[in-house]
């Protein structure tokens, strides 16, 4: 027997998007940010959110060590784990998105895979990608968790970055939006990712 036996969804018959968004008007999307940790993924996906709220947007952030210590507190950073973390962050981003929610999240995703998991489940339409870039170098420096000292002197396993892979996206296919931390300053990638959420969720029209 499979796990969805016996398991009726009623997609069909609850409330339609549409109607949610009429109420919010507002359309609902996920802004997917990914990077290595200490890339400023958290910290511009917290000023965003506030920003967009002040100017009556309803919005919802996912981040990644609020979500680690909850509804996904069973998991670690096996590659496996990474891509349960991803699937269910996805699957919840995607409800919300739905509801015509604008859904920021923040997790490192660390491979192109995830990426395209992530955007297979949410949907073409309402995913955009923002890489938040910056070198390890940097992120080291800024060590805002002491979690860089530590992976260096061999205390965390898996670290993104050292003995975990991240894979920039493909020069072919690149993000949606970058946002280079080592070039830009927080005000001025606030600004990007701003008129980037602008654009996408009709708010230059309202
Ligand atoms: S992801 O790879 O599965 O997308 P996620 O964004 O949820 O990662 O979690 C990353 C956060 O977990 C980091 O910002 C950091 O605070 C913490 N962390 C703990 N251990 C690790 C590790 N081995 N590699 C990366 N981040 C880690």
């Amino acid at each position: 027997m499979s796990s969805s036996d016996h398991i009726h969804p009623i997609f069909d018959s609850t409330l339609g998007r549409e109607s949610k968004e009429r109420l919010l008007n507002q359309k609902g999307c996920v802004i997917w940010l990914y990077g290595l940790s200490g890339a400023g993924k958290s910290t511009l996906a917290a000023a965003m959110e506030k920003t967009l709220h002040q100017k009556g947007v309803f919005t919802q952030l996912l981040d990644g060590d609020n979500i680690r210590s909850g509804l996904n507190n069973n998991l670690g950073f096996s590659d496996e784990d990474r891509k349960e973390n991803i699937r269910r962050i996805a699957e919840v981003a995607k409800l919300f998105a739905r509801c015509g929610i604008v859904t920021l999240t923040s997790f490192i995703t660390p491979t192109r895979s995830l990426r395209s998991l992530a955007r297979e489940i949410i949907g073409q339409e309402d995913f955009h990608e923002v890489f938040v870039t910056c070198s390890y170098a940097t992120c080291e420096k800024r060590d805002v968790k002491g979690l860089y000292t530590k992976a260096r002197a061999g205390e965390i396993k898996h670290f993104t970055g050292k003995d975990s892979t991240f894979e920039p996206p493909a020069e072919a296919a690149p993000a949606d939006l970058t946002l280079d931390t080592d070039l830009l300053s927080e005000p001025e990638c606030l600004q990007a990712l701003g008129d980037f959420i602008d654009k996408h969720i009709g708010l230059e029209a309202r």
